[in-house]
């Protein structure tokens, strides 16, 4: 089954009275786009979660849309090669955006390999709300680490177009942060994201502790 990505005539955007602006007042705070890309097993989804337990304990509105996760339901349908890729990544930065309007910290930790996806993504949301994090973590690490053994079962030609064995990975060529996961541990990587946070004024500008 295949769908027409036009707009369907005859819709009429409707303007909400709550809008994010109120929304952000509400929960003082502002809502923002964190955009983690990279291999698997490169530890997106690791440090995705973990920032956003530190958030949650000081009280901020947060939400993960995981790769693995978000294929267990909405993209259920959708396969890894290059089309179903971009498909993936379209309605996942589609999602975001929504959750950005709801005034939410939205994380989202999907491979997303390919730059000109990821650049849509960012086009999608007002500037500045989009924060592109790579985590760059050597292919020979992800594939000794293959924490979900499948590296070795793509190496078996088990499984087809796996990133960065027989599908590619583009690496973020100016991203708003890198973090080198293999070197960092994970404390001092959550670290680095909330400076982020605070040098782009969305977390207060002080120190957590
Ligand atoms: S993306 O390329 O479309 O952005 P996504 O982040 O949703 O990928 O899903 C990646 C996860 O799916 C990986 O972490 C891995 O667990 C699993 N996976 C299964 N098959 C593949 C494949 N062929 N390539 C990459 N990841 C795969």
């Amino acid at each position: 089954m295949t769908h027409s990505l036009e707009k369907s005539s005859n819709v009429v955007w409707h303007q909400s009275t709550v809008n994010r602006k109120r929304r952000e007042e509400k929960n003082q705070h502002k809502s923002v786009v964190l955009w983690f890309t990279g291999l698997s097993g490169s530890g997106k989804s690791t440090l995705a979660h973990a920032v956003e337990e530190q958030l949650y304990q000081l009280g901020l509105n947060t939400f993960v849309l995981d790769g693995d996760n978000v294929r267990h339901g909405l993209n259920k349908d959708l396969s890894f090669s290059d089309t179903d890729r971009k498909e993936n990544i379209r309605r996942i930065s589609e999602a975001a955006k929504l959750m950005l309007e709801a005034g939410i910290i939205t994380l989202t930790a999907f491979i997303s390999p390919f730059r000109e996806e990821r650049a849509m993504a960012r086009s999608l949301m007002p500037h500045g709300d989009f924060l592109e994090i790579h985590c760059y973590c050597p292919l020979e690490v992800c594939e000794t680490r293959d924490v979900k053994g499948l590296y070795k079962k793509a190496r078996n030609g088990e499984i087809k177009d796996f990133t960065g064995i027989s599908s590619p990975y583009e690496a973020p060529t100016n991203p708003e942060l890198r973090i080198d996961t293999h070197a960092l541990s994970l404390e001092k990587s959550v670290q680095q994201v909330i400076s982020l946070l605070r040098a782009r004024h969305i977390l207060p500008d002080k120190e957590i502790n």
